[in-house]
């Protein structure tokens, strides 16, 4: 996913692509065990939605920061 991310941000330079994980949150996939709320683990990937144009692209995020690949 990480790859496919710099992939596309390449491919499509006009738009904005990034990944993001969102921390442990509790939802089915976790079987509720995560350290986050549903609106916790919510707010980092619609921040990243919610860039306006021109925006940071290609990168991956760890909740709201920037992180390695
Ligand atoms: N939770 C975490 O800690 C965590 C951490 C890192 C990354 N993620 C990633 O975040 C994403 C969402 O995870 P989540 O925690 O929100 O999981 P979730 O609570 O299990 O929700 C998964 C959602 O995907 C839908 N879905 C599953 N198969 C589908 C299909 N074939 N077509 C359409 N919709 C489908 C489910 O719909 P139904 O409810 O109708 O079945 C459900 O709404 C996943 O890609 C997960 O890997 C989650």
């Amino acid at each position: 996913m990480n790859a496919y991310t710099r992939i596309l941000a390449k491919k499509y330079p006009t738009f904005c692509i990034n990944s993001v994980c969102p921390g442990y949150v509790k939802t089915d996939i976790t079987a509720n065990t995560g350290f986050l709320t549903v609106e916790e683990g919510a707010a980092s990937p619609v921040r990243l939605a919610l860039l306006p144009n021109g925006s940071p692209s290609g990168l991956f995020y760890i909740r709201t920061d920037v992180a390695s690949f």
